[in-house]
Order: structure tokens, then sequence, then C-alpha cells
């Protein structure tokens, strides 16, 4: 097949790993007879450093006009002044608005290999494969934002119907899966919660007999995610305890720089990112972890172009990279090992 793929490799380590992630692709192309096509655009603070805009409209065209968006990541102290006009990160928030894309899909799964790399005693870590569906255009992300000399406020608001379309996603893919939905919410605080609470409650009841449904408060899941990580099937949240959640989520995987993430809407064009940043502490010094860039393009291969065997081949080359020892610094647990590029070197050489 043939396809179009934008890519912004933004900031800090942003570059480094989206370049791994076309290397595959390329290998991927290669493999199985297909032609990706790649555009590159500005988005973040190389975006305010070209043209004074975090989410120039060219990129935005070159978004629209794509089968998928593959993002590195944004942000850095070069432009965090809390004084600044614009910011990077309104580059992501204002693209993943603009492509419509509500559904943030985050898959959790351990490599038995990387024990050793998370903090949880590895028998916590036996059966750990969840998804946590996290809603990305909505909530107190996008809500209306003040800042005078005295206070400052973020509205949190959430309709019916951004609710039911997140909750349908999620209960969805749970169908799919092991029949399991665990809603995430503050309804013992927030009026926002409360309507999510009621809203899941019903659409799951009236539409999704055969799923199981359950309820927490977001405190208790921070907790639960910890003491009993397997029993979680999907999670499905809010925007901000979304982003929260799958941080702490990731040290189940043993690290930041292993999880990938899609981000769909209604279409199939879709925008695919590391849940990492762009930690500019270690940028450009070839320790960043490409692997959650690489299985944010093996999600892409089949949610957004629909080559499942891609997919499987992609994902299947970096748990046999790592099998064989491959280890970026962060999931090396003190041991040896090797930089960025090898490591999307070892994840080539295991694509079968
Ligand atoms: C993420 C990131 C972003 C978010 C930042 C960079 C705006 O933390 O994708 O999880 O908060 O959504
Ligand atoms: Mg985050």
């Amino acid at each position: 097949m043939e396809a179009l793929i934008t890519l912004l490799p933004g900031d800090g380590i942003g570059p480094e790993v989206t370049r791994c992630a076309r290397d595959v692709l390329d290998a991927v192309a290669q493999r199985f007879a297909h032609r990706f096509e790649f555009r590159e655009a500005l988005i973040g603070g190389a975006a305010i450093d070209a043209t004074g805009e975090p989410l120039p409209a060219p990129t935005v065209e070159s978004c629209q006009a794509s089968d998928a968006v593959l993002l590195g990541a944004v942000g850095g102290p070069k432009w965090s002044d809390p004084n600044a006009a614009v910011r990077p990160e309104q580059g992501l928030l204002g693209l993943r608005a603009t492509l419509g894309v509500y559904a943030n899909i985050r898959p959790v799964r351990i490599h038995p290999e990387l024990a050793a790399a998370s903090p949880l005693k590895p028998e916590k870590l036996e059966g750990v494969d969840m998804l946590v569906i996290r809603e990305l255009t909505g909530g107190i992300y996008f809500g209306k934002k003040t800042r005078d000399a005295t206070s400052a406020s973020d509205l949190c608001e959430y309709t019916v119907a951004e609710i039911e379309r997140i909750v349908r996603v999620a209960a969805r893919l749970a169908g799919a899966r092991r029949g399991k939905l665990c809603s995430v919410d503050k309804a013992n605080v927030l009026e926002t919660s409360r309507r999510w609470r009621d809203t899941t409650d019903r659409v799951v009841g009236d539409e999704f007999p055969g799923i199981e449904l359950e309820t927490l408060l977001v405190d208790a899941a921070a907790m639960h995610l910890l003491s009993r990580p397997a029993d979680f099937d999907v999670i499905v949240t809010e925007n901000m305890f979304g982003d929260i959640l799958t941080d702490e989520a990731s040290m189940l995987a043993g690290s930041l720089g292993m999880l990938p993430s899609a981000s769909l809407g209604d279409s199939t064009v879709g925008l695919y990112e590391p849940i990492h940043g762009s930690a500019p502490d270690i940028a450009g010094r070839g320790l960043a972890n490409p692997c959650a860039m690489i299985a944010s393009a093996a999600m892409m291969l089949r949610h957004s172009l629909g080559l499942p065997a891609e997919a499987d081949a992609v994902e299947g080359a970096i748990a046999n990279a790592i099998a064989d020892g491959a280890r970026t610094a962060d999931i090396a647990a003190g041991g040896s090992h090797i930089s960025t590029d090898e490591m999307a070197v070892e994840v080539i050489r295991n694509l079968t």
C-alpha cells in the first residue's frame, strides 16, 4: 500500500526518537513491499523559533492531508517562561483539538525481561496488560483560563456527548479484551466527575450489557494501579487524570520510554506519539529510549493504515530486541546500555 505520513519531530529528544521510528517504518516498507512517504513539519518550540507560532498553518495542512501523523515531543526550558505569550504545548493541544482525536489509547504491557527496571516487586507485575483510554480534547486542558496579579483559574468542563463517545470507545475495546472496564473520576468532589459517572453508568448499562463496570475515585485508582495492576483491563478517564495515571503506569513497564499512544477521532487520521515528553536533560546524547516512539508507529500501522500484521511485526521486533538484551540507559537497571540509534538498529534486525 501507499501512505503519506506527517512527521512532527518537535523538541528535545523528539527528533532523535522520530528518526528511529522512521528508520523502522522504512524497514517495514521494504520488508512488506509498501510505500510510505514522509513529510516533516514544525511543531512546538522548534516551530516557535522558526515562525513565532507553536502550530503553523502548513503543519496543520500537512497533517490533514496525511493518512497519519507521528509526533515526537514538545517543550523545553527555553520556552517555559510562565509569562511567555506562546508555549510549545499549545501546538500539541491545538493539533489534538484540530484533528478531533478525542480518544487517546495508552496500552500498558510488560516485557517480562524488564521487571528489574520497575520499582515494583516482580510478582506484582505478572499478568499486567491494560489499556488506559484518556479523553484527550476536553476537560481542564481546554477550559477557559484566567490569570491576574492575585489569582488564576482553569475551567473544567465536559459535555454529556464528550463523555458518551469516549466511554463507547473504551467499552468497545473492553469487549474485545477481558470485558472489564474501570472508570476513574473524582465524583465525591467534582461536578464534572458526577456527570462523568452517571453518563458512564448509563452508557455501559444500556449499550454494553456484557461489560463489567468498576468505578474508582482517582486517588484510590492511583493506589490500586500499584497494589493490583494486573486486575485492570481497560481504564477510561478524563484528560488530566489520564495524563497523570499513565505516567504512573509507565513505571509498571519499567520506563516512561516504553509507552506508546494512539489518538483517534471519528476518522482514521490518527495522531501517534509516545507518552513521554521532550526530556531536554538527555536530548542529543543518545540516551533516549526510542521504543515508545517505535511502538507508536506500530499503533499507526494498525489503527490508521490497516496493517495489523506489520504492526505485530514491529511490536514483536521490540519484544525480541529486549529479550535479546538490548537496553537503553533508562531500562538498563544499572547494567550496560546501547544508544538510541543502536536500539533502533536492534529492532530493525529483529523485524521478521
Ligand atoms: C502527554 C504530555 C502532554 C499532556 C503535555 C506535553 C502537554 O504530558 O501527552 O501526556 O499533558 O497531554
Ligand atoms: Mg503526560
